[in-house]
């Protein structure tokens, strides 16, 4: 099944009873038993399975090409999950030197504190991962690719293969990409993880998150700890990722129009010193980008001209664009990465250039998104 026949129809039979086309809300806590042990279809306790739950993870685990997916109340949720399942205190993880501040957050402030240390390095630079692999104790390479805010790209079969040498697992964060224009699984990784309140969900109203994997045995002890831990997707949460999974794929292609056309603006422009998008020849990851992924996405980063102060006024100055954290949604945003959304990292090996500016470049038209920019910059 192609990948836009997937996103509408995996785990999305018509409902059996009523022949309801969209999978039903089970807004429910738990399910009646005939007899004791005797569920009917089963389902017992919605926090061990919900049917609207399995329809997402189903969904899902068929467009990153998985067997099994797991539904988590945020991204951060799943990342949890899956390193507190695979990771035990003594155990190591190389992470990249711009990862997600709050995947940082809870590499060095609740891992660390657990008794798992961790090594963040330039990905780009694939002797840079060798040298970070501590014999014996790394278990999780961890990537994000593109990376959040800066746009870096590493190579996913490269780095698989230096993981799968020590005997670690490779994590993907897939989340900026999607699975639509990169499937990392297939290139090697072990896991991926999502924070599906972007661009799976993709209309900015829900919070979400996901591990897929394609190993039975890694499948059977996320699920246990799925159940136990019980960071889970509730079903109305679930009911709208899987709305928005159904239109990833043509929101991505406009996503990715939409971008190319503002970055070719921000490259002419003078006020700009900078621009960060994996599309540009000029990237350093640009030919990696090109064979792992089937578009460029629609994140953009750039640096102003004049510093922090320059970087805050174009923030304050846009009308269309909406100043708010997060990415992914239909809408337009903007943010400072160092102010917002990359605050915490501040004085790490991850912090961001205080002059850099983040776009999630949404579905609006493209000429009132640029006159939007033009008119910020001037
Ligand atoms: C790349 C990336 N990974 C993970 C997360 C965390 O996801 P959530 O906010 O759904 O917990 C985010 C959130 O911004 C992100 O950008």
């Amino acid at each position: 099944m192609k990948f836009e026949t997937a996103a509408i129809h995996a785990g999305q039979e018509a409902d059996p009873r009523t022949g309801a086309v969209v999978p039903p809300i089970y807004q429910v806590s738990t399910f009646k038993q005939d007899g004791v042990g005797g569920l009917r279809a089963g389902y017992e306790y919605a926090r061990s399975g919900n049917p609207t739950r399995d329809a997402l993870e189903e969904c899902l685990a068929a467009l990153e090409n998985g067997t099994r997916a797991f539904a988590t109340a945020s991204g951060l949720a799943a990342e949890d999950l899956l390193l507190r399942t695979v990771l035990r205190p003594g155990d190591h993880l190389v992470v990249p030197t711009d990862a997600y501040g709050g995947s940082y957050r809870l590499f060095a402030r609740v891992l660390e504190p657990w008794g798992v240390k961790h090594t963040a390095v330039d990905q780009s630079d694939l002797d840079a991962v060798r040298a970070a692999i501590v014999p014996g104790k790394t278990k999780v390479i961890w990537t994000e690719s593109p990376t959040n805010p800066l746009l870096s790209i590493s190579d996913i079969a490269e780095l698989a293969k230096i993981a799968h040498a020590v005997d670690a697992l490779l994590v993907v964060d897939n989340t900026f990409a999607s699975p639509y224009l990169q499937r990392p699984l297939e290139l090697g990784a072990d896991a991926v993880v999502h924070s599906t309140t972007k661009y799976l969900g993709g209309h900015s109203d829900v919070i979400g998150g996901a591990i897929v994997v394609r190993d039975d045995k890694l499948a059977e002890q996320i699920a246990y700890n799925h159940n136990a831990m019980g960071p889970i997707a509730g079903p109305f949460d679930s009911w709208l990722v899987l709305r928005g999974a159904k239109t990833l794929a043509v929101r991505m292609d406009r996503h990715c129009q939409n971008a190319r056309a503002i970055v070719d603006f921000l490259v002419a422009h003078d006020r700009v010193s900078e621009v960060r998008y994996p599309g540009l020849v000029t990237h350093p990851g640009h030919e990696i980008a090109k064979r792992q992924m089937r578009d460029f996405g629609g994140m953009v980063s750039f640096r102003v001209r004049g510093g922090i102060e320059a970087a805050l006024q174009v923030c304050k100055r846009v009308e269309l664009f909406t100043l708010a954290e997060s990415l992914g949604g239909v809408e337009s945003l903007i943010e400072h990465p160092a102010k917002m959304t990359h605050a915490s990292v501040a004085g790490s090996a991850l912090e961001v250039p205080d002059d850099l500016i983040r776009l999630s470049v949404g579905l609006e038209h493209i000429d009132d998104l640029i006159a939007d920019l033009a008119n910020a910059l001037n």
